[in-house]
């Protein structure tokens, strides 16, 4: 994938030079592009910024230098212009996973208190990584193109290590542990021990279960429980006061007890 971030801050991108992405570099399946926009103003003091007509604080990005920016880009594949901007779609695992279908990434990185107007008709796509004002686009285009990154094959060491992500799957990722078995008086489940598959895939569904409904209850998926997790979670209700208070979010969703069933089968065919 080739990304081109335009920002007049290209310094800021040294965390890209570290750790995966670094590697996903290395490996030739990421290129970055860093063009510094600056570069491309026509003025002689090489001005980006100006004052707002109609007046106001602050300043604003001018138009010039941003599409002169893009313009200059080396003719490539299919690509997608994203405006970094508190006002776009929010990302999220979903957009992540979009965007790392595509061959091309440009970033656009504002600064100041924001863009020409006119800058917004260069981009495919306005993204926010939140509902937080940064003081520029440069660390939440690095947050996208860490999620990114990390999702195009051949990224990340194992295949399977994006796979079974929170996110990725319906319910947040349950709690890993590594030696030492004991530490500052805390112990590692005995379950995770046992050597047990069955045991261990039972907890761990039963924990990814109880974290969601703890910690993002709103992203809790009834839809997609299996048979067997309906068992997990009268085991929590019973464990957890909040869990039980949560039970109307699945309640609906639960198949009838089997025990019922096989009398209403047995009265059935008696009364035949
Ligand atoms: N620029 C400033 N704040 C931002 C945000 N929350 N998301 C994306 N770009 C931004």
């Amino acid at each position: 994938m080739n990304l081109h971030i335009l920002t007049i801050f290209p310094e800021m991108f040294v965390p890209l030079q570290e750790s995966i992405v670094k590697r996903a570099r290395a490996k030739g399946l990421i290129n970055v592009n860093l063009v510094n926009f600056r570069d491309y103003a026509p003025s002689k003091h090489k001005n980006v910024d100006d004052y707002p007509y109609g007046g106001g604080v602050g300043m604003v990005l001018k138009p010039e230098p941003i599409f002169a920016a893009v313009d200059a880009l080396p003719a490539g594949c299919d690509r997608k212009i994203i405006l970094m901007s508190p006002q776009g779609r929010r990302f999220d695992h979903s957009l992540a996973d979009e965007l790392s279908r595509e061959q091309e990434l440009v970033f656009i990185c504002g600064h100041y208190e924001g863009f020409d107007e006119r800058i917004r008709s260069l981009a495919d796509m306005e993204v926010s990584i939140g509902d937080y004002v940064l003081t520029g686009g440069e660390l939440p285009a690095m947050v996208v193109i860490d999620a990114v990154a990390r999702l195009i094959p051949g990224v990340l060491g194992e295949a399977a290590s994006s796979q079974s992500d929170s996110f990725t799957e319906p319910f947040l990722e349950y709690p890993q542990f590594t030696r030492p078995e004991t530490y500052a008086g805390m112990q590692v489940p005995t379950v995770l021990l046992s050597g047990n598959h069955a045991l261990v895939a039972a907890w761990r569904r039963k924990e990814s279960l109880r974290k969601t409904l703890q910690q993002r209850p709103d992203l809790f998926r009834p839809d997609k429980l299996q048979p067997s997790d309906f068992v997990l979670l009268r085991e929590l209700m019973q464990e957890d006061a909040a869990i039980n208070s949560l039970s109307h979010l699945w309640l609906a969703y639960e198949p009838p007890a089997k025990a019922k069933l096989n009398k209403t089968r047995r009265h059935r065919c008696k009364h035949e």
